[in-house]
């Protein structure tokens, strides 16, 4: 369990049942928490958000203050993070980017490119000469690197150090790099190397994967200024209290930068960023038995919050009793300890959290699943069945900082 902020608590039991379910999300606790991570990190390492966890203009907005940049996936996030936070320096990755993406991106004057093949390269290069000529555009080759330690091996989710369409092969990356180096696309300028291995890892593995990154780029003898060692920061959705050990992770990316005085660091995570300030909340429609198991069904469902469909979890929540209740017919209950949570959807996979302990559970009362600030409604299939959309709310976005 994990309890909602007041604030959110308290906008949640104001909400009349037809204006739920709602995702709202609390901006002070976002700043506070982005606050701490950049305050845990050295100087000479960049703080990029990914905006694919949550692409919400107000959320992108409140991060403003603690990040150097936004990393952006596709041409629909290029200019909707392009609009929602004008100015801001944009670095484009994303495998299978289309010329007409790569034609946006320059014209944008997106600041570095993730260049995920060589085919991508030679793209990039020929727009270039077109789009933006007499600019060097700065590149940073995407390099699908091993990780002999086993640092990945506790990854949900690796893209690097195994077969995968992300990046580059070590192999094959090298002579990019060394003809990049060498001047052979004059339209481009190689700035650094770039790798996003796995996401779901620990302070410890991350420093381990930093230092892979890292020796392998300086290794290379070529002249590098910036290493981008992405994201995939651990977010424990079995364990909700647990935070990432930013403290640890900066005192390892401290080390590593002092050992190279002339690289910049660069980090670009997303979930671990997002997920704790956001929560999807709703009320319960009904409580019934089925072959010994009690369940409950939610308004709502994996159609809006999907990311424990997705990652296979349970998602934490918590429960708000609420004490009314209006109508002439009878509330149902919840007779045993533990729950299943189910939605509206009729698939017996739109579960959002199987036996929950919610003793007393009772049609009206409100369900708050926390950590859904990341990969949450932007994953999610909404139109599935047309049930209406969830209302949004972004608490005290209107705060100066
Ligand atoms: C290239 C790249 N960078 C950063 C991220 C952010 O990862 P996370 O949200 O796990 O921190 C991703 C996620 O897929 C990614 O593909």
């Amino acid at each position: 369990m994990t309890q909602p902020t007041a604030a959110v608590r308290d906008r949640v039991l104001s909400l009349p049942p037809t204006e739920l379910p709602a995702y709202v999300y609390d901006l002070a606790a976002l700043r506070a928490h982005a606050a701490t991570v950049r305050d845990a990190l050295p100087e000479r390492v960049e703080l990029y958000y990914a905006a694919k966890a949550n692409p919400e203009p107000e959320i992108l907005t409140a991060l403003g203050p603690f990040v150097d940049g936004y990393e952006v996936a596709s041409g629909g996030e290029l200019a909707h993070v392009a609009k929602a936070v004008a100015g801001r320096p944009l670095a484009f990755g994303g495998p299978g980017k289309t010329p007409d993406e790569i034609t946006a991106a320059l014209e944008q004057g997106v600041e570095r490119f993730h260049v995920e093949s060589e085919h991508e390269l030679r793209m990039l290069a020929g727009l270039a000469r077109r789009v933006a000529p007499g600019r060097r555009v700065a590149v940073l080759p995407r390099v699908n690197l091993p990780v002999a330690d086993g640092s990945l091996a506790n990854s949900s989710l690796a893209m690097g150090g195994r077969p995968t369409p992300f990046g580059m092969d070590p192999a094959r990356a090298e002579p990019v790099i060394r003809q990049l180096a060498d001047g052979a696309f004059p339209e481009l300028e190689l700035r650094g190397i770039h790798a996003h291995l796995a996401s779901g890892l620990e302070a410890a593995e991350q420093v381990a994967v930093a230092g892979t990154v890292v020796s392998w780029a300086t290794d290379l003898g070529v002249r590098l200024g910036e290493v981008n060692v992405g994201g995939g920061m651990h977010v424990d959705y079995g364990d909700p209290e647990r935070r990432f050990d930013w403290a640890a992770y900066g005192t390892g990316l401290a080390r590593l930068v002092e050992r190279h005085p002339r690289l910049t660091l660069r980090i670009e995570p997303g979930r671990a960023l997002t997920a704790y300030c956001g929560w999807y909340a709703t009320e319960v429609l009904d409580v019934k038995h089925s072959h010994g198991e009690e369940f409950t069904v939610v308004r709502g469902g994996t159609h809006h919050l999907r990311t424990p469909a997705t990652k296979g979890h349970d998602q934490p929540c918590s429960v708000l009793p609420v004490d009314a209740w209006p109508h002439p017919w009878p509330r149902p209950a919840a007779v045993g300890e533990r729950l299943t949570l189910a939605g509206q959807l009729c698939t017996p996979k739109d579960v959002l959290a199987r036996r929950v302990p919610a003793a007393g559970l009772r049609a009206g009362d409100r369900v708050a699943f926390a950590l859904a600030g990341a990969y949450a409604w932007n994953i999610s299939h909404h139109d599935f069945l047309m049930h209406p959309r969830p209302g949004f709310h972004f608490l005290d976005a209107d705060a100066i900082v």
